[in-house]
């Protein structure tokens, strides 16, 4: 027997696309680059597609150059950044979540030395001194990105687009993640998940070679070196069972396996070496020049390095050539791929080390490895793949695949699979946790001798998202604990440093004397205990504390507990994948141990979030019997969050930005106007023009006066157009419109009633023969009736249609009479408007007896509580016109 479940499932294979529409909102992806962004959409009846940006293309370059209140973005700010090189700002993703004294901040100061990076004294935020009156934070300036991204999108889809999954590098920790999460506040995105890039493109991968995965696991090996960094990643694909109400069913999975990186190791430092190569030949020949002070030689040159990347990745030798570089000096340097090749020997001995690395921290061997997978721009560089080549043993390369679009295309998938409304074909995704997190905590008992104590709360590779939490035991006063990233001794040290700050935050917890001292009685105190999750984009979360008292719970139910651990890292995200099925089972497992414990917990409950001021005072009036005979009683504590990382801007920070981007938006659509304003007065200028000269319909119908008229007035708009029309607001524009609206107006009547007249009579003549027929039929139907009771309307009624339909065919008459006498140049009396109203009263007319005649129900006496509210029904009804009324 096929289970009720099954069967519905396979009403919804879905040959290729893997995703079905049932009833929803189009969703999107952002695979947010440093350089480039990717943005997929899934909408109703298109299933995953790339949305192309305003200039049709498919990746958008992610920047933003900003003149007064003028943005511009994508290709359009790449144009504009030769010219204002400082305002144009550029490979924002890697600064969020910083603050100055990080080495990524110095790297990019060292790069673009025009750009003016501070630290905001009152926020500690980092801004970008824009002008005198204007700093940006990094932020705001990628909400700009990300909103573009979502009007893309939206313009796309042709729906509103309001939710997204947004990829992150895997690398990023959880300041970073933080800081993207609130660029997309800024930007009014629901964030749906903040995704890793390289999950997101093990997961495109794998949806579409569903059959050629089994039990027993594949494993693979993803190589990406995008612009600014190179991650490398195992990942495993196999099919597992997964249970769900009974029945198990057989999924694909892709786990993610361990993962390496090189913050610093991408296109944008290849570039940066050309780049600075020019330079040294430049000054060379002019000593007296210094190009780092110019911001626009600077940027001139880095443009021509990109292209100088990209030829040497096919030939052997390209001349680089910029016209009037500085003071009218042109710039022309040759260079060949092995002198290119020297500038970067440092780089390419790097590109092992992410292979190594990732083989060791996975623990899988080389031989183990089915195939490897190149991705990013990066990896077209010839040399990069030799030494791939090389690291790896003499194993083939992939690189058949669209490899720029993978990203956005899985992050695509993933956030259809996160909104309700699509059926997506199931695709189990175990990513990696990148940092240990750590708890640090001071013991409270006299006992023992070791004061400070540390634990590992989630470790390096452990799977995500999941819950966990931790018992703190023989607390009796308030205290608090730290988080920090635990054992870093696998990242390089530049890599330590990028994460800023190790410390997270701390934890203050209250209320525990109280609570202690209330329920200590009753019950033998068990410990204070943290909830914590690290959720689908890696952040963790502390969802509440409690104190624990009393409770038979370790013996049987800790068993029962450790059986149902096995499968609770799915039970989230299989949840998620099929609403229909999903559970929400409260969480009632514990467990306790010796000292300090932490537990994978596995509740589907949804979740508050980690806001640091959870209201949690409840009063503990319940019932201290009932309470001990069905398990421990949870008294929840109060906690207060304060960050260490990187402080999050306040609710007035917040809003100030959210104000900034009101007005810089305030200022778009206010230039959209005016450019339509324009458009439409010079559109409607062509067109009379256009139609006076040749179409014959408008010859005939002015008169040679007229036509002079108009073309005088034309002939003064235009010129006005191109004097003070220049800087003419939107209400200027629109007045000429409306002058020249006027003047034509008479003679585009004209023309359109002769067009439009037959038809409109015929119409005319169509409803009046239709009501005619109605009012036919009802006479003989109730022809036999003599009470007014026994028929659906009165008399009146009736009469009253029969004398519109007689007043209508008169006034067709006339109408028709006049029609044979118009010259061409004549404006009408009747008008096909006037035809458009008498149709409507028609129908209107005899909808009412028709809805009136299917609402009947014959009496044979006449009541006042019947009859009432058909008489005020009428009365409303006909009001309008006020034609009839029945007494
Ligand atoms: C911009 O930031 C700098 C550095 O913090 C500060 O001195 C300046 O006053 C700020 N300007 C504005 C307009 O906020
Ligand atoms: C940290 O991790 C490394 C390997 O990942 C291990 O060799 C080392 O012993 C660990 N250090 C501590 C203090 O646990
Ligand atoms: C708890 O018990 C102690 C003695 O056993 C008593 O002095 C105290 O008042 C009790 N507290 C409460 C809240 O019942
Ligand atoms: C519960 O655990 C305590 C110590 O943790 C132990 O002494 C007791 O025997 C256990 N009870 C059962 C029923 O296992
Ligand atoms: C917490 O809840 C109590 C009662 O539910 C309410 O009176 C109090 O104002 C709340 N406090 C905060 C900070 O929301
Ligand atoms: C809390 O409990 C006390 C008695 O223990 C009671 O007087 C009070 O009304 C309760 N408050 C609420 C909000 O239930
Ligand atoms: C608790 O149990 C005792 C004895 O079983 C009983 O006398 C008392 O009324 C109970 N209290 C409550 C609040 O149920
Ligand atoms: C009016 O309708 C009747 C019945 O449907 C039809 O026989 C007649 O030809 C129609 N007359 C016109 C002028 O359309």
């Amino acid at each position: 027997m096929i289970p009720f479940e099954k069967l519905l499932l396979s009403i919804f294979i879905f040959t290729t696309t893997n995703i079905l529409l049932v009833n929803c909102h189009a969703v999107m992806s952002v695979d947010l680059g440093t350089e480039f962004m990717k943005i997929g959409v899934v909408k109703p009846g298109v299933p995953m597609e790339i949305a192309l940006n305003k200039e049709s293309r498919r990746k958008t370059p992610v920047i933003v150059a900003i003149k007064g209140k003028d943005r511009e973005f994508g290709e359009a700010a790449i144009s504009r950044a030769n010219k204002i090189p400082a305002q144009s700002y550029m490979y924002l993703r890697e600064l969020v979540g910083k603050t100055l004294d990080n080495p990524v901040i110095e790297q990019y100061l060292k790069r673009f030395p025009y750009y003016k990076l501070k630290t905001n004294k009152q926020t500690r935020e980092l801004v970008f001194e824009h002008d005198s009156e204007t700093n940006y934070t990094i932020e705001e300036l990628l909400a700009m990105i990300l909103r573009k991204a979502r009007e893309y999108a939206t313009d796309f889809a042709e729906q509103t687009v309001d939710a997204a999954v947004i990829t992150v590098p895997p690398y990023f920790s959880q300041a970073e993640r933080r800081a993207v999460k609130r660029a997309c506040d800024l930007a009014d995105i629901k964030l749906l998940q903040l995704m890793n890039d390289n999950t997101a493109v093990a997961l495109n991968y794998g949806i579409f070679r569903r059959k050629d995965f089994s039990a027993v696991g594949s494993t693979y090996l993803f190589y990406d070196m995008g612009s600014q960094s190179t991650t490398c990643t195992i990942t495993t694909y196999n099919i597992v069972k997964t249970k769900e109400h009974g029945f198990v069913e057989e999924v694909p999975q892709v786990t993610i396996r361990s993962v390496a990186f090189d913050r610093d190791l991408g296109g944008l430092e290849f570039q940066i070496r050309l780049r600075d190569y020019f330079v040294k030949k430049f000054h060379e020949k002019h000593p007296k020049i210094d190009l780092y002070k110019n911001s626009k030689a600077l940027a001139k040159l880095f443009r021509e390095s990109e292209r100088t990347k990209h030829v040497l990745s096919a030939n052997n030798e390209y001349t680089a050539q910029v016209e009037g570089l500085i003071d009218e000096i042109d710039f022309k340097q040759r260079i060949t791929r092995e002198e290119f090749e020297n500038l970067c020997t440092d780089l390419f001995e790097r590109v092992k080390n992410p292979v190594n690395e990732v083989l060791r921290t996975s623990g899988i061997a080389l031989k183990d490895i089915q195939q490897v997978l190149l991705f990013g721009g990066s990896t077209r560089i010839p040399r990069i793949q030799s030494e791939l080549t090389k690291a790896l043993g003499g194993i083939e390369l992939g690189k058949s695949l669209n490899t720029d679009e993978a990203a956005a295309l899985g992050a695509a998938y993933q956030a259809a699979t996160i909104s309700k409304g699509y059926r997506v074909k199931k695709f189990l995704v175990k990513d990696a946790n990148q940092y240990p997190l750590n708890v640090r905590f001071e013991r409270q008992d006299e006992n023992t001798d070791q004061k400070l104590v540390d634990r590992t709360l989630i470790d390096r590779n452990h799977y995500y998202p999941s819950r966990k939490m931790m018992t703190f035991h023989k607390y009796v006063e308030d205290f608090a604990f730290e988080i920090h990233y635990g054992n870093l001794t696998d990242l390089s040290a530049l890599d330590k440093r990028a994460l800023g700050q190790t410390e997270l935050s701390r934890v203050h917890v209250t209320g525990i004397r109280e609570t202690y001292d209330k329920y200590r009685n009753m019950s033998e105190p068990k410990g204070v205990r943290a909830h914590f999750q690290l959720d689908e984009s890696s952040l963790l979360v502390l969802d509440r504390m409690e104190f624990i008292f009393g409770g038979k719970d370790n013996g049987s139910e800790k068993s029962n507990h450790q059986a149902k651990e096995e499968q609770s890292t799915f039970a989230k995200i299989t949840s998620k994948i099929s609403s229909f099925f999903s559970s929400k089972s409260p969480d009632d497992s514990t467990k306790e141990s010796a000292e300090s414990s932490d537990t994978d917990e596995h509740s589907t409950k949804p979740s508050n979030t980690h806001d640091a001021n959870l209201n949690t005072t409840t009063n503990s009036s319940s019932s201290p019997n009932t309470t001990i005979k069905s398990g421990p009683i949870r008294q929840p504590l109060q906690f207060r969050i304060e960050t260490l990382d990187y402080v999050d801007p306040s609710t007035d920070a917040r809003a100030s930005s959210l104000k900034k981007l009101a007005v810089l938006d305030a200022h778009d659509r206010e230039l959209a106007a005016l450019s339509s304003a324009k458009n439409n007065l010079e559109t409607f200028i062509y067109d009379i023009r256009d139609k006076l000269e040749h179409d014959v319909r408008y010859k005939k119908a002015s008169t040679s006066d007229e036509q002079k008229k108009i073309n005088a007035k034309l002939s003064e708009i235009d010129a006005w157009l191109d004097d003070e029309g220049i800087n003419a607001d939107v209400k200027a524009l629109k007045s000429k419109l409306d002058e020249l609206k006027i003047l034509t107006k008479a003679l585009k009547t004209r023309v359109d009633e002769v067009d439009l007249r037959p038809k409109k009579l015929q119409e005319l003549r169509d409803t009046l023969n239709m009501t005619e027929n109605f009012v036919q039929v009802t006479r003989n139907l109730f022809a036999t009736k003599d009470k007014e009771e026994e028929k659906p309307f009165t008399d009146t009624e009736i009469k009253h249609v029969e004398k519109l339909v007689k007043d209508t065919y008169t006034w067709i008459d006339q109408a028709v009479h006049e029609f044979a006498k118009l010259t061409p140049t004549d404006t009408p009396k009747h008008l096909t408007t006037d035809m458009d109203d008498k149709i409507t009263t028609l129908k209107r007319e005899t909808n009412f007896l028709l809805a009136k005649a299917q609402r009947f129900i014959p009496k044979p006496k006449t009541t006042t509580t019947t009859k009432a509210p058909t008489t005020e029904e009428t009365t409303t009804k006909a009001s309008t016109e006020g034609a009839h009324k029945e007494l």
